[in-house]
């Protein structure tokens, strides 16, 4: 597996000034030429500690996977441009690139999704899983659950090995956890994985198939999700990928750490974002489709409503991955035949937004979420599984970012600190006392 990145403390630093005492600070310059104060002796040598609430100022690693400016809209894993990668790769490529930090020669590869097809299919205890949960259950938590759950039934104390068979065991089984998460809530029967389809065809497969009649897997549409995957397969120190670090920081094992990243991704101003998105595209095309009154709501500070899709921590530019979404929706909807009306609204709110001054002066562009829902849409899957397939795509990134912060000498159990801002001591009101 590969190392963090090499980059080293520069000579020269920053210098902090406080209570008449000065402390030269290094700083850090990684590989793309940005630089971090490095503030590891701060508290020691002068009782401070820093204050940087959503970390929006903060680097919690050294790490060589996956660089992105944001100002300038580009996106590279281990180097390489996502656009290129998007068009040229496939999503098992992809992941094992982010995890080991070399393209895998052509043994490598083969030998690669070998591994992944034979680990497909779940323990039949499964089944029980799956109906122990409520009929309608959200395909999240369901997702969330059964990610811990392999815990339970692959408990080999951890080692170099034990840890590399279970991410093969992840990515092998997260499709058909997907899947059969869908037919649960369907009410249709559990399809089994097919070896003799690729990853993306064999997901499709188990998702659409039905035993009373035979399911083409439609080689258009795998290559778009597979694509879809690929776009979302890593995205540096996001929410979910600072949750996996920060659970497995504390030496939980890889299935409890995704778990816990599964569950952060879930949030609608992260990955439940997709599906928000098309409610609000819905909504929009529901009450008549005036797309400007909607944009006047988002930028309205006294109504709730925000452009969902729009707007990015990092990116102060056009998100890369919205582009490549935006085209590969096109591919698909020609492909299907389709007159999506909802594809008409979203690139009209584009377009509304992209000349407004509130957007422009906010740097708020669209991001990967926008299109990759109608997508999603298009293909047949259902709203509450759309950030389910964000978790296909997402999981070698949090399996890259595991792997190397358990191999980071640096790595110390995530453990910030905080002002407190609460009473001061007090004594103990008995409850006859208190008012
Ligand atoms: N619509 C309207 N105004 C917005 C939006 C939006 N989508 N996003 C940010 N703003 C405004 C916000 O009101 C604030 O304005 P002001 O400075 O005047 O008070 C300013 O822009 C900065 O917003 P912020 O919430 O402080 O920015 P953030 O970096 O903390 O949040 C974000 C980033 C993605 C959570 C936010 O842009 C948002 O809520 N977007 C909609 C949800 C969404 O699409 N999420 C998916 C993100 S991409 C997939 C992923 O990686 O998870």
């Amino acid at each position: 597996m590969a190392t963090p990145s090499t980059a080293q403390p520069e000579t020269t630093g920053a210098v902090l000034e406080y209570q008449g005492k000065t402390l030269a600070l290094p700083v850090v310059t990684g590989t793309e030429a940005e630089s971090a104060v490095d503030i590891q002796a701060l508290r020691a040598k002068t009782g401070l500690i820093t204050l940087d609430p959503g970390f929006g100022n903060s680097g919690s690693c050294r790490s060589a996977i996956t660089f992105i400016d944001g100002d300038q809209g580009i996106l590279r894993y281990r180097g390489y441009d996502i656009a290129e990668l998007a068009e040229k790769s496939t999503f098992l490529e992809v992941a094992w690139l982010l995890i080991n930090g070399e393209l895998p020669t052509r043994d490598q590869l083969s030998e690669f999704v070998n591994e992944i097809t034979h680990h497909s299919l779940l323990h039949e205890n499964f089944r029980n899983f799956y109906n122990a949960l409520p009929k309608d259950a959200h395909p999240m938590p369901v997702c969330m659950s059964a990610v811990a759950t392999l815990a339970a039934f692959y408990q080999q104390p951890e080692s170099d090995e034990v840890t590399r068979e279970n991410v093969v065991r992840l990515i092998a089984k997260m499709p058909t956890i997907a899947a059969w998460t869908y037919k649960h809530l369907i009410g249709q029967p559990f399809v089994y994985p097919r070896n003799d389809f690729d990853y993306s065809a064999n997901f499709l497969h188990m998702m659409f198939a039905t035993p009373a009649e035979t399911y083409r897997v439609d080689p258009v549409l795998a290559k778009a999700i597979d694509q879809m995957f690929i776009l979302h397969a890593d995205h540096e120190q996001n929410c979910s990928t600072s949750t996996v670090r920060v659970v497995g920081s504390s030496r939980a094992n890889v299935f409890a750490s995704i778990s816990a990243g599964i569950g952060a991704l879930w949030g609608p101003l992260h990955g439940g974002a997709n599906q928000q998105v098309i409610e609000m595209l819905e909504r929009i095309d529901a009450e008549g489709g005036d797309v400007q009154r909607f944009v006047d709501r988002a930028k309205d500070k006294k109504d709730n409503s925000r452009l969902m899709g729009f707007g990015h921590r990092v990116y102060k530019n056009y998100d890369p991955r919205a582009a490549l979404c935006k085209r590969t929706c096109n591919e698909v909807l020609n492909k299907l035949g389709m007159n999506n009306r909802l594809l008409e609204i979203a690139m009209k709110l584009e377009d509304i937004a992209l000349h407004d001054e509130y957007f422009i002066s906010h740097k708020l562009y669209p991001n990967v979420d926008f299109y990759s829902g109608i997508i999603f849409k298009a293909l047949g899957i259902p709203i509450q599984a759309f950030t389910v397939m964000f978790t296909i795509g997402r999981l070698p990134g949090w399996i890259a970012h595991f792997l190397e912060m358990r191999k980071d000498p640096d790595t110390r159990i995530a453990r910030p600190r905080q002002i407190y801002t609460g009473a001061t001591q007090r004594s103990y009101v008995p409850l006859e006392a208190r008012r």
